[in-house]
């Protein structure tokens, strides 16, 4: 069993991490679920923690449930990222807190109470569940978790009938893939994400054997996917909090190489990311279908 848990990946020297910390962060390939972790059974939880309510309250209320009794707890976080809000996060839970803050960080101090209160609660509000609205399964801490994303809307009111073996990219919990695989002439379809808890919803919200979602970073090639007919994204463009216009250039990189020739890929884009140069330089022919609040679609041809 972990002894030490260890949430994010915090930047050198900003925390002390004991060898051997177990990652239970779904952001990162390879971690384990502290969902799956035994009551009471680790010795320690370092946590860089999440900014949203919901999620953070759900990862310390999961951290507190596996710590054996008095076992310390130091959770963390940027200032005006949630960490001016973690203290009181952790009095909730009935744990008594010594602050302190350095380099623009909240650090909070407890030791897991014997008997911590509202963890049940905060579980089941931060889990995984059903969304009526948008008809899935999905979780908060997940990109878009209780709404469809305009962009990814927009695609969706002009995306033909595709056809073939095709890939979606950053598939979350699955909201074009399940448009995708309406069509009966997909044949099969990849859906490669990130995140460990949207890995799972897609799971959940895909019951189809033509689909497959994989747990990977989509950035690195992978053998299994080759010569597809068509690729469908909308790119993530933050990382950690700061946008980053390479990851999309990357996700675009990456389509083209999954494509053969005469291949397509459709793309969402937030207006203001400069895509075009990306895409001109991987595909032989591009063309904007849909330019207007604030997203562009684009059709790309291998
Ligand atoms: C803009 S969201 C789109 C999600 C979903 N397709 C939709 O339309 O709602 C981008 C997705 O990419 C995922 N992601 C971020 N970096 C990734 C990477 N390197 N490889 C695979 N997925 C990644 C995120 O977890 C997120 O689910």
């Amino acid at each position: 069993m972990a002894g030490v848990l260890l949430y994010g990946a915090p930047a050198p020297g900003l925390a002390e991490i004991p060898k051997g910390a177990v990652q239970v962060s779904p952001l990162i390939l390879g971690s384990q679920d502290l969902a799956e972790l035994d009551d009471a059974s680790a010795n320690q939880a370092v946590i860089l923690a999440p900014g949203g309510t919901l999620e953070r309250d759900y990862v310390l209320a999961q951290a507190l449930r596996v710590l054996k009794p008095g076992a310390p707890i130091l959770a963390f976080a940027l200032k005006d990222k949630g960490g001016s809000r973690l203290k009181k996060a952790l009095e909730a839970f009935g744990c008594e807190v010594g602050e302190d803050a350095r380099k623009h960080h909240r650090f909070c101090r407890a030791a897991r109470p014997k008997a911590p209160k509202g963890l049940a609660d905060a579980i089941a509000a931060g889990g995984p569940q059903l969304r009526p609205d948008l008809g899935l399964w999905s979780q908060p801490g997940v990109f878009s978790w209780d709404r469809i994303d305009p962009g990814s809307a927009r695609l969706l009111e002009i995306l033909p009938k595709l056809a073939g073996k095709g890939a979606d990219l950053g598939c979350g919990v699955g909201v074009l893939a399940a448009a995708i695989l309406a069509s009966p002439n997909v044949t099969s379809l990849a859906c490669v994400d990130l995140d460990r808890r949207a890995v799972a919803c897609a799971q959940h919200n895909l019951d189809d054997p033509r689909a497959r979602v994989l747990w990977a970073d989509a950035r690195v090639r992978d053998e299994s996917l080759t010569s597809l007919d068509f690729v469908v994204m909308n790119p993530p463009f933050h990382d950690g909090g700061s946008e980053d216009k390479a990851l999309g250039v990357a996700f675009i990189a990456a389509a083209a190489a999954m494509l053969h020739k005469g291949g397509t890929a459709w793309i969402v884009a937030n207006r203001h990311l400069p895509y075009e140069h990306g895409l001109g330089g991987a595909f032989a022919e591009v063309t904007v279908k849909a330019d207007a609040g604030g997203y562009k679609i684009f059709e790309a041809r291998k």
